[in-house]
């Protein structure tokens, strides 16, 4: 009989494709993945700990699963990932979820399956958290489930330490992949046929930082993936505007094979409170950027981060923030509440703000970013695009994805899955676009 995994995966695209490795090394033990938690003999949770409400919701869920384990005492449940890199955590699951068999933290992800055999042969729990990472594994089996796009780690960790955020804390200091490693898969993936890779890091800009070579950047491992032969898109993400550089910014701009959503993480259009995040870059410079960016590129689409209710931040601050919304026009912005992360340097300084506060301001910044895509969907109208044929409804109609990832339904049966191909926008119901081939 075939043994079933389920594997669900809270967090960032780090995680969406960490999952993917853990999934790989299930495959390899014999499992296959299935739909619903109640038809799994293994049941992972990839977890994340950025705010509150992540570590709050994963806790309720693995409450939830007592139950599943009552009904088939053979489930191996396992929780792994950001928030049980915490110490504490690991001691929470320990007393109270003792029917959670597996616990490890990021820096020993790639030892899952080593924790399962361990498991299976011995019936006793697994808690296992490395204190620190070890250098990066190029041996890892992966299971990719994201459609035609694929994920490519660049570097692991972060060693920005702004002050809000737990993930130098969680994923450790920047550790960057060798180039021809990098290249190497992306030319594997291309060959198999991905049509848009991913490049993965918490600051992809500081590429190379730690390698001893200064031909090793990101704008140089960009250049170099854009002369793997055949029809691929490549994107990016997270880019931190202190060390966006014109080189990079250049090879967005001359290279058909960059995507041109690129998005740049502002959290605040106030240069107090990008101080006190210890940011390390002003408004000024970050306006700049997008000037570059808009005039370089010129279809460019830019999206971003913001973090309201930052401890200290007033009602100028975030008129601040709401005008830069405004100026910028982003075609999308994930708003955030600002959550205390114990450890961090923020959690501890003053002038915490009410919750309500920042329920108030980020629905208020969340209608005006609503109101602004609103507004640019109309101007994709009668207008040449590109899409990737996506996938097909259920009612057989092609559906295409354009460059910042919009969906339009496609006229016709014309169109083959996994193609570029160019379109005019015809029309527009609600929010979704319609368009035909030229
Ligand atoms: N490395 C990425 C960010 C990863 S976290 C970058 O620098 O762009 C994704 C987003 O979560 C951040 O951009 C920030 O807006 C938000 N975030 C991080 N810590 C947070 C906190 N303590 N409270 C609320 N939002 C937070
Ligand atoms: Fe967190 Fe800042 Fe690092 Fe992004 S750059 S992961 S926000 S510390
Ligand atoms: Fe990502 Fe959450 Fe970890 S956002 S890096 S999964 S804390």
């Amino acid at each position: 009989m075939t043994k079933n995994y389920f594997i669900k995966t809270y967090g960032c695209q780090m995680n969406i494709h960490e999952s993917e490795k853990l999934a790989g090394m299930l495959q390899s033990l014999g499992y296959t993945s299935c739909d619903k938690e109640e038809d799994a003999d293994v049941i992972v949770f990839n977890t994340c700990c950025i705010r509150d409400g992540a570590e709050t919701k994963i806790f309720g869920n693995i409450g939830a699963l007592k139950n599943l384990k009552k009904k088939n005492k053979n489930l191996i449940i396992a929780v792994c990932g950001c928030m049980t890199q915490q110490k504490e955590r690991v001691a929470q699951i320990k007393e109270k979820y003792p029917y959670v068999n597996i616990v490890f933290g990021t820096h020993n992800l790639n030892e899952f399956k080593e924790y399962m055999q361990q498991y299976l042969s011995s019936h006793k729990n697994v808690y296992e958290v490395w204190d620190q990472e070890k250098a990066i594994d190029e041996d890892v089996e992966m299971y990719r489930t994201s459609g035609w796009n694929a994920w490519v780690n660049i570097m692991y960790g972060c060693n920005n330490f702004c002050s809000y955020c737990i993930v130098p804390y969680v994923r450790g200091r920047e550790r960057s992949r060798n180039m021809l490693d990098i290249h190497k898969e992306v030319e594997h993936l291309v060959q198999q046929g991905y049509k848009i890779i991913t490049l993965l890091g918490q600051n992809v800009n500081s590429y190379g930082n730690d390698i001893d070579d200064k031909n090793i950047t990101f704008a140089n491992l960009l250049k170099d993936l854009c002369t793997i032969p055949g029809d691929f898109r490549i994107k990016f993400m997270s880019s931190h505007p202190k060390d966006l550089t014109d080189e990079v910014i250049d090879v967005i701009a001359t290279n058909k094979k960059m995507s041109k959503a690129v998005h740049l993480p502002v959290q605040s259009g106030s240069n107090a409170i990008l101080k006190a995040m210890n940011r390390k870059y002003t408004i000024e410079h970050y306006l700049e950027l997008v000037d570059k960016l808009r005039h370089k590129i010129p279809n460019c689409r830019i999206t971003t981060d913001i973090i309201v209710g930052f401890p200290g931040e007033t009602e100028e601050d975030f008129a601040m923030t709401y005008d830069l919304v405004k100026k910028v026009r982003y075609s999308g912005v994930f708003a955030f509440m600002y959550s205390p992360r114990k450890g961090t340097v923020a959690a501890s300084m003053d002038h915490q703000i009410p919750q309500e506060e920042k329920n108030r301001r980020v629905n208020k910044l969340l209608a005006l970013s609503k109101q602004i895509i609103k507004e640019q969907a109309e101007e994709f109208l009668h207008t040449r695009q590109e899409v990737l044929v996506d996938h097909k409804t259920e009612q057989g109609e092609f559906v295409g994805i354009l460059d910042c990832g919009k969906d339009v339904i496609l006229n016709g049966q014309n169109y083959t899955l996994g193609q570029y191909q160019n379109i005019m926008i015809t029309d527009k119901k609600n929010n979704q676009l319609y368009g035909c081939a030229e």
